[in-house]
């Protein structure tokens, strides 16, 4: 018996991995997070899967459930929203189940950060402008935020900031990116990425509170920095015409011909 945990993407159901479908396919107990999860991700679950949302339960409840799976030596799919690998609470169950001894296997999926660029049509590093992008948040009412963890600490780096989880505190977020940033800065929100009701806002530090008045104040990304507007970038030298590397050696004399001999 083992547990699977997938990250079921940001929404779309054929955002999900083939492995996670497979996974979901083989397993005849899925326990998914409920609000973000679309119920099209449950249709590959295998006919009569005891299938649970585990939105209610505490974590000793969706431990209980996995536990009384593995007692009946039946696998379970784990399904958490976009990847496993931020804020999906994977961290605590996989203590739980080292402790336990119940094996698990991770199968990543697609961040909503990443559907939110796509859907922006937009690359969130760009060459010599930004090289970094920070996954971060601001403080719930479930989460404090480590002290060191500003936005204000982040915004001096000048990376593309990528804010989850605080759409509903865009006054603050603006408050703290304004003085590094400029009120001119590209700001650019997406809700539901990749769902049929996604929505997109673009603006700037100083017109996005107007601009997202009336729209809804959860499941959104708030994406942050130049590369957000850019247009006058340069082109990456890996497919410069000239430059030498490994996949296109430009004479045969370059180091890296031999390699492709
Ligand atoms: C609990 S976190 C889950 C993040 C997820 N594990 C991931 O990899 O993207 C939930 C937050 O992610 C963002 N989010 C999740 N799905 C989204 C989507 N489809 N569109 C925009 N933002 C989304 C929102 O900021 C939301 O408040």
């Amino acid at each position: 018996m083992t547990v699977h945990f997938i990250g079921a993407g940001p929404g779309a159901p054929d955002l999900l991995t083939l492995r996670g479908r497979d996974r979901i396919a083989g397993s005849p107990v899925c326990l998914y997070a409920g609000s973000l999860i679309p119920t099209a991700m449950l249709d590959h679950c295998p006919p009569g899967a005891r299938i649970v949302n585990t939105a209610p339960l505490s974590l000793d409840q969706i431990i209980g459930e996995i536990q009384t799976a593995h007692d009946a030596g039946q696998d379970v799919a784990r399904l958490h929203s976009g990847d496993l690998s931020i804020w999906s609470a994977m961290g605590e169950q996989l203590r739980r189940l080292r402790d336990l001894d119940i094996p698990f296997t991770i199968t990543p999926g697609v961040p909503a950060f990443a559907a939110a660029a796509a859907a922006l049509e937009v690359e969130l590093t760009l060459p010599e402008l930004v090289q970094s992008v920070v996954l971060t948040r601001t403080p719930g009412r479930a989460s404090t935020m480590p002290a060191a963890e500003t936005l204000t600490a982040f915004a001096a780096t000048g990376a593309t900031l990528a804010i989850h989880l605080s759409v509903h505190n865009l006054a603050q977020v603006v408050a703290d990116l304004t003085p590094s940033h400029g009120p001119e800065c590209p700001v650019a929100i997406v809700w539901r990425a990749s769902w049929p009701d996604q929505q997109i806002e673009r603006a700037t530090l100083a017109t996005i509170a107007q601009a997202i008045e009336g729209k809804p104040d959860r499941t959104a990304l708030i994406l942050v920095g130049k590369a957000l507007a850019a247009e006058n970038f340069v082109e990456s030298s890996l497919y410069a015409k000239g430059y030498d590397r490994r996949f296109r050696p430009q004479s045969a004399d370059s180091k890296f011909a031999e390699d492709l001999a």
